[in-house]
């Protein structure tokens, strides 16, 4: 199984290039835009939780948004800040590990695109227990990971949608979850879930 250190991910952002990422997205995840449509969210305050190279995050600034941006690497979040500064984004940017958060609450959306899944099983509560603390009530964490149906071991945890359902089963309602991919800079692209998940 995947170990995945606040090291190593600084070791990524350090020496890697961020466009040739496999989770690199220059604009907004499809998956995302469609949920904040359906949702019916235009406005309100959102949380790019492990931001990484803030493209999510600076996309929903221009949209509008109020943008809380963090990342486990200080090195990602320099680089999300250039980013910004480049496109006149305005998003507030914080070095936070989220499994020892000192974010104040509350948002009313949370984004983990890409992270969730490097998480080991005894990870799990404190993610959750802080996932929870920082959603306003009604609040909605959009999630996406990898896919059970992504063949292989390499890499992250994959999840199947009845592993995604127990895993919030407590204090959420699972309102959707849909196979979709994770477009990046390399095809095939892996196969992956996107949850809308509320806080209740
Ligand atoms: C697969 S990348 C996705 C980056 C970004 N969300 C995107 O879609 O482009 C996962 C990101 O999560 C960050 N990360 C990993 N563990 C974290 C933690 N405990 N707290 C906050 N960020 C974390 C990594 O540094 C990395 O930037």
């Amino acid at each position: 199984m995947p170990m995945v250190t606040s090291h190593s991910w600084e070791n990524v952002y350090q020496y890697g290039q961020i466009e040739n990422m496999p989770w690199y997205s220059a604009g907004l995840d499809k998956d995302i835009e469609q949920a904040l449509q359906e949702l019916e969210i235009s406005s309100g305050k959102i949380l790019d939780l492990g931001t990484g190279p803030g493209t999510q995050a600076v996309a929903l600034a221009k949209m509008g948004f109020e943008v809380t941006a963090t990342d486990v690497s200080e090195t990602a979040i320099a680089k999300a800040l250039k980013l910004a500064n480049i496109q006149e984004a305005a998003v507030v940017f914080e070095v936070d590990d989220i499994l020892a958060t000192h974010l104040i609450p509350f948002f009313d959306v949370i984004i983990d695109r890409g992270v969730f899944h490097s998480f080991s099983l005894d990870e799990h509560d404190e993610y959750i227990g802080n996932i929870q603390r920082l959603l306003d009530v009604g609040g909605y964490l959009l999630l996406k990971c990898f896919s059970d149906k992504q063949p292989g071991a390499v890499g992250p945890y994959r999840y199947s949608a009845s592993q995604i359902q127990n895993i919030f089963k407590t204090g959420f309602k699972v309102i959707s979850i849909s196979e979709t991919e994770f477009r990046g800079p390399h095809q095939p692209y892996p196969k992956a879930l996107f949850c809308i998940i509320q806080k209740t």
